[in-house]
């Protein structure tokens, strides 16, 4: 399914995944968000395998928020509304590309919106069922979709997630040159150009807020957190 103009990029070494990034920096997440009222966190890409949909409904429903997850795969959809329906029957899982969802979303109460979505193709091979999933809709299995696809849904949502709001990217990294690579490769610098900060950054998780009046200082206690994370799974 690759085109032949495609290259393979090499990614490097994942430290945190963007739903452990939401999770990672909670405290500063609902301290932005305390006052908004019945905010929403949506999730584009539903889990398939590492549990971010059971873990970020559980989040969401911990904290009186509402849960959307949304995904372009029939069973991965399926999969998702199990999950959710377990822990709060009136969250949503949808069966539908996700950009599209975004652009019919008419509420402006977003407080996450986690963009985890079209599959990069790296030096890691996909599974079968993955590339059958991306060919059973026809979808071209390419990088430069995979970066159009994060493009048109960050500009579908930008304007409905709240100010003091957040975007995350799992699969998106700086490289040497310092420019976006992976799935925010021209999502992130669309963002940075429409109000959004970068909040935190770890290879290969990006936590952007919608800037109100409060952007987080560099906080100690949290990559000290961080660090202990990060041995427990070296000593493992
Ligand atoms: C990397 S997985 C998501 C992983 C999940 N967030 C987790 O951490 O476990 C990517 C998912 O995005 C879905 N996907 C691909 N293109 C999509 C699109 N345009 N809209 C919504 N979902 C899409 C795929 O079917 C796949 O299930």
């Amino acid at each position: 399914m690759q085109t032949s103009n495609d290259v393979l990029i090499k990614a490097p070494r994942s430290l945190i995944h963007g739903d452990e990034m939401i999770l990672l920096n909670k405290t500063f997440i609902l301290q932005s968000l305390k006052g908004k009222d019945r905010l929403a966190i949506i999730e584009i890409g539903s889990q398939r395998g590492t549990g971010s949909t059971h873990r970020l409904c559980r989040f969401a429903s911990q904290n009186n928020m509402h849960f959307i997850t949304v995904d372009a795969d029939e069973n991965n959809a399926k999969g998702a509304a199990e999950i959710i329906a377990a822990v709060d029957n009136h969250f949503e899982a949808h069966h539908q590309l996700g950009e599209i969802f975004l652009r019919n979303y008419s509420k402006k109460n977003i407080g996450i919106c986690y963009l985890d979505a079209f599959d990069l193709i790296t030096d890691w091979p996909h599974k079968e069922s993955t590339i059958e999933s991306y060919k059973k809709r026809n979808a071209e299995f390419t990088n430069e979709a995979a970066y159009k696809m994060h493009l048109d849904a960050a500009q579908e949502v930008w304007d409905k997630v709240v100010p003091g709001g957040f975007i995350c990217f799992d699969d998106a990294w700086k490289d040497n040159q310092g420019n976006w690579q992976g799935k925010g490769k021209t999502a992130i610098p669309f963002l940075l150009s429409h109000g959004y900060v970068i909040n935190y950054y770890k290879k290969n998780s990006v936590l952007l807020q919608r800037a109100e009046k409060n952007t987080a200082p560099f906080n100690l206690i949290l990559e000290l957190k961080f660090l202990k994370r990060k041995l427990a799974t070296f000593i493992k």
